[in-house]
């Protein structure tokens, strides 16, 4: 095939040039030209528009065949939560991670117990050879063995193998690695990772193959290459947690196909990663009620999730005290510090306030700004929150800048798991209706009378 000429599209007002510059000629905007494959012609000719497509008949939607019915188990119980019941053939996934996080073990194992099923799968490896890859499937298991391996980083190769092969799952590890010949692009720029994504939801579309696309995440935490890929991609996954802690939590940042507050929690062991079926046992487990720390009934999802937040307030030799947090929204915490100096008499701005979640686990939810308050007030005056020494104390809830508790929801599920682990009462906004174990505060103030000088040894200290 005779090479063809890519072109650079500008992605602010769709300005075509030849050639690659800083500037646009069109807009005179700054770093927009991305370069662009151009669309072959219905009869193989390169460019303009397609002018002989005729009607298609539309179908009514009660005959279009469910998801459901054809779903892939990855036979990991939590990624198929978060995935919502499984993988959907010809759909396409991008799992987004740091560096070491599991995310080639993750689909290591998905299609070790894929192929196991007696499906087909490909694994394919731009960034470590076949020997490298084995080295991994040894540790996961005989299974994992048995998944056919491709180290190739050309998108037309790809493509074609798929095309042959017709897995019903395909990996590809990881897409910034992969390069088409017709873009003259490093891999991994924005218009090789477009184009290539591109070219591969295509092909999982029509072969109804699964493609599941590995992607690095820059330092920031976003998604490396062009945000496009998030808007091409049916379902982005994001693995998160700390490399040196053994926890991950896997959620669905956008899901086509299912709800995207789920997450999954997995632990990395040696024989790959374990899923945690219990994380409450194990979060609120290792809290002990010491100063600074508070139990959040937090939801994930559908499930109610107990994590351990800690925080430490110190005097800051810093003249823009320092605020770092873990686990949590930074402009959250400003929030939450605002709230308390205005309405708790707390002045915070000479300290320096630390904030983190145990166990590498993300809260992206409001309800997690009681818990965030309580821990740092405990910090500040240097005394454990909660009615019963050496048991934390659990609550929930989200601040009002006013000062008040503002109503979250499945305050009955929050408080029952809570309950479960003998933590209650749970401090948390009224919910309107009687919850065992449950104990309403209506604002900021009466939170923190309740969790400090509500015990009558406490209030005398
Ligand atoms: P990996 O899946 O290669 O991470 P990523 O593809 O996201 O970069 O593995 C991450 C780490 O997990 C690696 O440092 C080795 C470790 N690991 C285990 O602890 N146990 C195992 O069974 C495996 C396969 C890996
Ligand atoms: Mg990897």
């Amino acid at each position: 095939m005779a090479r063809v000429r890519s072109r650079h599209v500008c992605q602010q007002c769709g300005h075509v040039a030849m050639a690659w510059s800083g500037q646009c000629p069109g807009c005179q905007e700054w770093n927009t030209l991305v370069e662009t494959a151009p669309e072959p012609k219905a009869d193989g000719r390169v460019g303009g528009r397609r002018s002989s497509a005729s009607g298609a008949k539309p179908i009514p939607l009660s005959e279009v065949a469910t998801i459901e019915q054809g779903r892939i188990s990855t036979g990991i119980g939590e990624l198929d939560r978060v995935l919502g019941g499984g993988i959907v053939p010809g759909s396409v996934v991008l799992l987004g991670g740091a560096p070491g996080i599991g995310k080639s073990t993750l689909t290591g194992m998905t299609l070790a117990n894929v192929q196991a099923s007696g499906a087909g799968t490909l694994f394919v490896s731009g960034e470590e050879s076949p020997s490298q890859v084995r080295l991994r499937a040894e540790r996961l298991g005989p299974s994992a063995l048995a998944v056919p391996v491709l180290a190739e980083t050309s998108l037309e190769t790809i493509l074609a193998t798929i095309e042959t092969e017709r897995p019903a799952v395909c990996v590809v590890d990881s897409i910034q690695t992969v390069h088409s010949a017709e873009l003259t692009g490093a891999p991994g720029s924005v218009g090789q990772v477009r184009e290539c994504a591109n070219a591969l939801a295509e092909v999982a579309k029509r072969v109804d193959t699964a493609v599941v696309l590995v992607g690095h995440v820059t330092k920031e935490g976003s998604l490396a290459g062009p945000r496009v890929l998030e808007h091409l991609v049916d379902c982005v996954l994001q693995f998160e947690g700390e490399r040196e802690r053994t926890y991950r939590t896997l959620r669905a940042a956008k899901n086509r196909f299912g709800a995207t507050s789920e997450t999954g929690v997995f632990e990395m062991r040696s024989g790959g990663l374990n899923e945690v079926r219990d994380p409450s046992a194990i979060f609120a487990g290792e809290a002990t009620g010491a100063v600074g720390s508070v139990v959040l009934a937090s939801m994930e999802g559908t499930r109610p999730l107990l994590v351990e937040v800690q925080a430490l307030v110190s005097p800051s030799e810093l003249e823009v005290p320092r605020r770092v947090v873990n686990g949590i929204d930074r402009s959250r915490l400003s929030m939450i510090l605002a709230v308390l100096a205005r309405h708790a008499g707390l002045g915070l701005g000479a300290s320096d306030v630390f904030v983190n979640v145990v166990g590498g686990v993300r809260v992206d939810e409001p309800g997690a700004d009681l818990a965030v308050a309580v821990a740092i007030v405990s910090a500040f005056r240097g005394r454990p929150a909660g009615e019963v020494e050496g048991r934390p104390l659990a609550c929930f809830g989200e601040l009002g800048l006013t000062g008040d508790l503002r109503f979250v929801g499945h305050a009955d599920r929050r408080t029952a798991e809570a309950v479960k682990f003998g933590l209650s009462p749970v401090l948390g906004p009224d919910p309107g209706e009687q919850v065992e174990g449950l104990l309403p505060v209506a604002d900021i103030r009466a939170a923190l009378g309740r969790a400090f000088d509500s015990h009558p040894a406490r209030s005398a200290a």
